[in-house]
C-alpha cells in the first residue's frame, strides 16, 4: 500500500528538505519505489538531487494548473528520474510562488495536489512531499494529499508550542478536508552542541508525543550541505558519515511503521 508523507514545519531551515531527500533515498535503497514532490518555490529539493528545473521545464506548478483546469492528461508529465538514487522527483522552481498567490481566491485550491497524487499513487510505495517553511496554501495542499505528517524539529528554537501550531493545523485539516491524516513522527534534528534549552525542549516533546518521536536524533554535520551542493543525498555522498548513519536508522524506523 502506498504511503504519502508530508514533511512539514513552518520554521525555516530545520531540515525538512534534507530529511525528505535522505529518507526518500534510504527507502529507495530498501527497494521501495519513491516519488519526491517539491512543494517549495525555493526548489531546494529539486536542486539537492541535481534536477534544478530549467526555464520552461514542466514543474509541479504546471501539473497543479492542469488539475485546476481539469485537463491533466498525463499525470506523470514532468516527473524526473534520478537513476543513481532510484528516485522519481516532481520538481519545483520560483514560478510556484506566483502560482501560490494566484490560488488564494480559489475555493478548489487546497485539493489540487491531492487530485494529482491520487492519479500517480498506485505507481509508488512512498510519496514524500517537501513543504515550504509556511502553513500557507501549498502546505495545506500537502496536508490534504497526505496520509501522514513527518515533523523535523530543532528543539533549540522550536519546542512544544511550535509543534502544537502544526498539530492544530492538522486537526483543522482532519475536520474539514482529510479525515485520515495522521502523525507519522517527529524527528529531532541538530542534536549536537547540546544546550539546556534544547535538552529540555526535546524531553518535553518526548513526554507529550511518546513513541511518535523517533528514537533516532539527527546530529549536525557540515556534510549535509556539501551533499546538497553536489546534488546528491548524503546517503549516497558519504554513507559512512554520522548523519548519514542516523538517516539510515531513521529509515529503519519509518519502515517499521510501514503498515500503520
Ligand atoms: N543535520 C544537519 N546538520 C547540519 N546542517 C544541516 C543538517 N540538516 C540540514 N542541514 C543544512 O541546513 C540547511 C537547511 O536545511 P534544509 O534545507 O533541509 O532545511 P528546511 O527546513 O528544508 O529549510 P526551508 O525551511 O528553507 O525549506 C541546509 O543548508 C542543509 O544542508
Ligand atoms: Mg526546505
Amino acid at each position: 500500500m502506498t504511503k504519502v508523507i508530508a514533511v512539514v514545519n513552518q520554521k525555516g531551515g530545520v531540515g525538512k528538505t534534507t530529511t525528505a531527500i535522505n529518507v526518500g533515498a534510504g527507502l529507495a535503497k530498501h527497494g521501495r519505489s519513491v516519488l519526491l514532490i517539491d512543494m517549495d518555490s525555493q526548489g531546494n529539493l529539486s536542486r539537492g538531487l541535481g534536477c534544478k528545473a530549467k526555464r520552461g521545464q514542466h514543474t509541479i506548478r504546471d501539473t497543479l494548473i492542469s488539475v485546476g483546469n481539469n485537463n491533466l492528461t498525463n499525470p506523470f508529465k514532468g516527473i524526473v528520474t534520478n537513476k543513481s538514487e532510484h528516485l522519481d522527483i516532481m520538481p519545483a522552481n520560483r514560478q510556484l510562488f506566483g502560482f501560490e498567490r494566484s490560488m488564494i481566491e480559489n475555493e478548489d485550491a487546497p485539493f489540487l495536489l491531492n487530485r494529482f497524487v491520487n492519479c500517480v499513487r498506485s505507481r509508488y510505495d512512498y510519496i514524500l512531499i517537501d513543504c515550504s517553511p509556511s502553513l500557507g496554501i501549498l502546505t495545506q495542499n500537502a496536508l490534504v494529499a497526505a496520509d501522514s505528517v513527518m515533523i523535523p524539529v530543532d528543539p533549540e528554537f522550536f519546542g512544544l508550542e511550535g509543534v502544537k501550531v502544526i498539530t492544530d493545523t492538522m486537526e483543522l485539516v482532519r475536520k474539514n478536508m482529510n479525515s485520515g491524516l495522521s502523525l507519522e513522527g517527529i524527528v529531532i534534528t541538530r542534536r549536537n552542541n547540546v544546550s539546556i534549552a534544547k535538552r529540555t525542549n526535546a524531553e518535553a516533546l518526548r513526554q507529550k508525543f511518546g513513541d511518535k518521536v523517533y528514537k533516532t536524533e539527527l546530529p549536525s554535520s557540515v556534510k549535509a550541505s556539501e551533499a546538497a551542493a553536489c546534488g546528491m543525498s548524503l546517503l549516497r555522498y558519504q554513507s559512512w558519515n554520522h548523519l548519514a548513519k542516523a538517516y539510515a536508522s531513521l529509515v529503519e524506523e519509518v519502515l517499521a511503521n510501514e503498515r500503520q
